[in-house]
């Protein structure tokens, strides 16, 4: 306990010096005086028994996992919030690696253990999953983004992402995106609340992931928890396999029951969007529409009457996203496929607590969000005429824009 104790405050510590850390909220008129901590803040008027599910959601959501928990026997790191830090973006991220032959295409088989590289080991595994020395390796760094409004991007109407998709097909200006239909990759959660998906069920819409590829929370949260942390759950029974042929950790069997999965999977979904208020509001969405931002980063969508929480169900979601896949051009690509998805394809990312990000784009390689739309432009880039627009606005029309997306 006094270990996690530890831990949770370090970070608090450290999310409250990264937020010292950003002085210009007081020095731009501009800027929106928000600095509230976005961090655990529950939709309003959940019930008590929620509230419950919540908080314990939170602490497993912190906490470290130990070896004798079933740590391993690879994993990236230990805690969910290690990449998640305050429910926002990184700083712990993820390095894919990809072999590519001289025409640019996949190796297959090239790395036999898995695409991802698992830097830290735990006994029985003797050692790490990291870069073979082999010709055309590309790496490929991706930072855990926010986890914070993903309630609202679950319960999105599906309607709503076909709408959104055809009449960006119908436009002509090159931004048309699609949906990512990705199959179930674990065993059915024995609570069917949020759905009663089966595995190898194909078909599905693919909202979570950078370039989406799984369709649910609770499906995500078993992978993050076997993927990044080496915990295995009744999702997703069984270790990954590497170098070491290791075939299970200090704890034999499954690691943690479906509930633990459930509980976190039910904090993600219950957290709010980061209050959000700027003072030139009407005058940064109008530009953020004029420029085209909107047309992918689609400020808000209408959620399914059906979604199980009621908070969340036939509401509009402020989420920024149209969940679609685009091809971002070729600066952006990482050369790694995932699913339907190519290198070059992204998911739009949701802008929702983007103002708490010390970095963006899916690798933080942007500084400052003007540079992350300087960003979207390159060969091939369905974003291409969306920063030609933005060039044209004003220096004064420019900044305030810049100042709007940043109170996001
Ligand atoms: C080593 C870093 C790391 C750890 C640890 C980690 N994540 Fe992530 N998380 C990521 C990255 C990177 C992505 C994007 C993954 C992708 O593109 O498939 C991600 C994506 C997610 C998403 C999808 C968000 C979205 O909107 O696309 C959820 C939900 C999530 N993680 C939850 C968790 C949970 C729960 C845990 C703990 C069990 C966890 N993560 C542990 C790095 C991490
Ligand atoms: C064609 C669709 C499209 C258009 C148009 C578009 N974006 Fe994006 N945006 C994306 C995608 C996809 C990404 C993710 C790219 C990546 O991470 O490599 C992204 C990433 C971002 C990010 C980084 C988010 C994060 O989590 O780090 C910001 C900020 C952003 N866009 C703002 C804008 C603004 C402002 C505009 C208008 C000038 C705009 N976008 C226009 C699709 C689009």
């Amino acid at each position: 306990m006094k270990i996690n104790f530890i831990f949770i405050s370090s970070l608090a510590l450290a999310w409250a010096a990264s937020c010292l850390d950003a002085p210009v909220l007081e020095q731009d008129p501009q800027r929106p005086t928000v600095d509230e901590d976005p961090t655990a803040r529950p939709l309003p008027g959940i019930s008590s028994t929620l509230q419950l599910t919540f908080d314990k959601g939170d602490a497993a959501f912190e906490a470290r996992f130990f070896p004798s928990q079933g740590l391993g026997p690879l994993y990236i790191r230990t805690a969910c919030a290690s990449c998640h830090a305050g429910d926002g973006k990184g700083p712990g991220f993820v390095t894919k690696m990809v072999v590519l032959d001289d025409d640019g295409v996949a190796v297959a088989a090239a790395l036999p253990f898995g695409g991802t590289q698992r830097p830290f080991f735990q006994t029985p595994a003797t050692q790490p999953l990291s870069a073979p020395v082999v010709d055309g390796l590309v790496l490929s760094t991706r930072m855990g983004p926010a986890v914070f409004g993903r309630g609202y991007v679950e319960a999105v109407a599906e309607s709503e992402l076909q709408r959104v998709a055809e009449e960006q097909a119908a436009r002509g200006d090159g931004i048309s995106g699609r949906i990512h239909r990705v199959t179930y990759n674990s065993k059915s959660n024995p609570d069917s609340t949020f759905n009663n998906h089966t595995e190898g069920q194909a078909g599905l819409v693919g909202r979570f992931g950078l370039k989406g590829r799984i369709a649910s929370v609770d499906e995500f949260v078993a992978d993050a928890l076997q993927g990044d942390i080496g915990i295995t759950s009744p999702l997703r029974p069984t270790e990954l396999p590497n170098p070491d042929g290791a075939l299970d950790d200090a704890k034999a069997g499954v690691d943690v029951d479906a509930d633990f999965v459930n509980t976190v999977g039910t904090y993600i979904r219950l957290l709010e969007i980061p209050r959000r208020t700027f003072r030139d509001q009407e005058a940064g969405a109008e530009l953020f529409a004029r420029v085209d931002c909107a047309v992918c980063h689609v400020p808000s969508l209408r959620t399914d009457p059906e979604y199980p929480l009621a908070p969340l169900a036939d509401v509009d979601a402020p989420i920024f996203s149209d969940l679609l896949l685009h091809d971002m051009g070729e600066a952006l690509s990482d050369s790694f496929v995932e699913g339907d998805a190519s290198g070059a394809e992204w998911k739009t990312p949701p802008l929702i607590g983007i103002r708490f990000f010390d970095g963006w784009l899916h690798d933080n390689r942007a500084s400052t969000v003007d540079e992350a739309i300087e960003f979207h432009a390159s060969v091939g880039s369905e974003a291409n005429a969306a920063v030609d627009l933005y060039h044209q606005l004003s220096e004064d029309e420019r900044a305030l824009l810049v100042s709007y997306v940043e109170s996001l």
